[in-house]
């Protein structure tokens, strides 16, 4: 469903319209007076006695055209929670009749101010769909006047819109099939975001091979399409200092290679670029909004086909580290792609921190569901930031070990690793050990495991179930309060 949401200082015929207001926590509507005709007060003072109070939202019908919807505040209320309440109403909101509202935003009283910026945000966040495919496509239009002084700044108002069209586009991207984002039209869409003014490189196969990338070329080399490493830059700084870098697994499809995946759900492996799509979220987000902070973001782009030319178990390849890599299963084939792309980022960029994101074991879902996602690092100072980010923005991360006795499991007898383990489980955490061994300068860096996080069958607090855009909120914020 589309909402359009218009700011507009002290709007004509209010009283013809359909209106939103805040209410503290009780529902106390003497303070709401002032907010609407008197006829409308009479009306919702008689009808509120028939309402439970304990929930959050009440809508009155006044007349069959026109409706007063109340919505509870605490005084206490965080910015986290107007979302999640933003997003909540959409759901009874989006089932109305009414397409035209008027939202008054002088009727907030809550301790924090400006609020109603992050309520329209989570319901626009939530109000995601894609329909691309579908011949019949369900929607509406509604729009909502934001009247009175508590409207977001014009700042706000361009901070909320990147970041919608940051885990838009992030999300659009992992909503397409396979057959379509394939790493061919991939690598083509991400030229397309030089006219954001990203900085946009496209490494081909030719090029990768030149430069002995041959983990990650190893992944894609059983695919008709081609295997890229793409290069994303924000300069915000006017200065040359290091960027932040971002780093993404972009496996458009994985079927496990050789060493094949079972039919049921392989389906799902289409969303096994999620990381890759929060990477460029993100990178567009910050040039949407001209972060004030350099920042490079890195994605590595395969499909992982069977094939005449794939991969064998068994295989011996050179990493661009000039480490040797014995693959025994070419289903473990995230950390192939981000080897080769962590090394190229620490080496070409030299940057402040490495944070990489991938769907990269099954294991970290058994471990922590659709809760959290897996943090693994070599330095507490970025995991903290992680961890504050997260609970800000509720996309939360969980630091999980590591150590030199799970590094051990991955050493081959054959090249200097392997992999996967055969010994000891721990999978998540192994598959982080082997992307340890690719940070050659100890910077500092986090591998967030979001395969549990990506995709949600039945929707999330922000988000109406497919793909979720987890990531993009979360580095942003991280961004925002530490490095801009
Ligand atoms: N893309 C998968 C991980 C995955 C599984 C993501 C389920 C989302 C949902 C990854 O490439 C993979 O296949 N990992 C294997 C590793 C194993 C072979 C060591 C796994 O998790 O089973
Ligand atoms: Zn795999
Ligand atoms: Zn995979």
């Amino acid at each position: 469903m589309s909402i359009q949401i218009n700011y507009k200082i002290n709007p004509k015929n209010i009283s013809q319209r359909n209106l939103i207001l805040f209410s503290n926590e009780k529902f106390d509507l003497k303070p709401l007076k002032k907010h609407m005709s008197s006829s409308d007060y009479n009306f919702v003072s008689d009808l509120i006695k028939t309402k439970n109070l304990k929930q959050k939202i009440l809508i009155f019908d006044l007349s069959s055209r026109k409706k007063i919807i109340l919505i509870a505040l605490k005084q206490n209320i965080s910015y986290s929670s107007v979302e999640k309440l933003g997003a909540k109403f959409y759901d009874l909101f989006k089932d109305l009749k009414q397409t035209q509202y008027i939202l008054d935003s002088d009727s907030e009283t809550s301790k924090l101010k400006n609020l109603t910026g992050y309520f329209l945000h989570g319901l626009k966040l939530k109000s995601y769909i894609f329909d691309k495919y579908k011949s019949k496509k369900n929607r509406k239009n509604i729009s909502i006047i934001v009247s009175g002084k508590n409207k977001p700044s014009v700042k706000d108002q361009i901070r909320f819109k990147a970041i919608e069209d940051g885990t838009f586009y992030t999300r659009d991207l992992v909503s397409e099939p396979g057959n379509i984002l394939h790493p061919d039209e991939y690598a083509k869409r991400l030229k397309s975001l030089s006219k954001d003014g990203l900085k946009i490189t496209v490494y081909d196969e030719k090029k990768l091979k030149k430069m002995g990338m041959n983990t990650l070329l190893g992944v894609g080399q059983g695919s008709v399409r081609g295997s890229y490493l793409v290069t994303m830059e924000w300069s915000g700084l006017k200065d040359k200092s290091k960027p932040l870098a971002f780093v993404g697994k972009g496996v458009c499809f994985d079927t496990g290679g050789i060493s094949l995946k079972p039919a049921k759900f392989m389906e799902d492996m289409t969303y096994d670029m999620a990381g890759s799509a929060v990477v460029v979220g993100l990178m567009k987000s910050l040039a949407i909004r001209k972060a004030k902070v350099n920042a490079v973001g890195v994605v590595g782009l395969v499909e992982n086909m069977p094939g005449g030319n794939a991969q064998r178990p068994g295989d011996i390849v050179k990493s661009y580290s000039g480490k040797t890599v014995e693959i025994l299963n070419t289903d473990a084939e995230g950390r192939l792609v981000l080897a080769d792309a962590l090394t190229y980022t620490e080496k070409k960029f030299n940057p402040k921190f490495i944070v990489d994101l991938a769907t990269l074991t099954g294991a970290i879902i058994v471990s922590l569901g659709s809760e959290y996602a897996g943090l693994f690092s070599n330095d507490d100072k970025l995991s903290k930031q992680l961890i504050h980010a997260g609970e800000n923005v509720e996309e939360k991360v969980w630091r999980m070990p590591l150590n030199k006795n799970f590094d051990k499991l991955i050493d081959s007898k054959n090249a200097d690793m392997q992999n996967i383990n055969y010994v000891g489980g721990a999978g998540s955490t192994t598959a982080a050990q082997f992307l340890q061994r690719f940070i050659l300068n100890k910077t500092p860096w986090a591998h967030l495991d979001i395969a549990g996080m990506a995709f949600s069958k039945y929707g999330g607090a922000l988000n109406s179930g497919g793909a979720t855009g987890y990531g993009v909120r979360l580095l942003n914020k991280l961004i925002e309060d530490k490095y801009e």
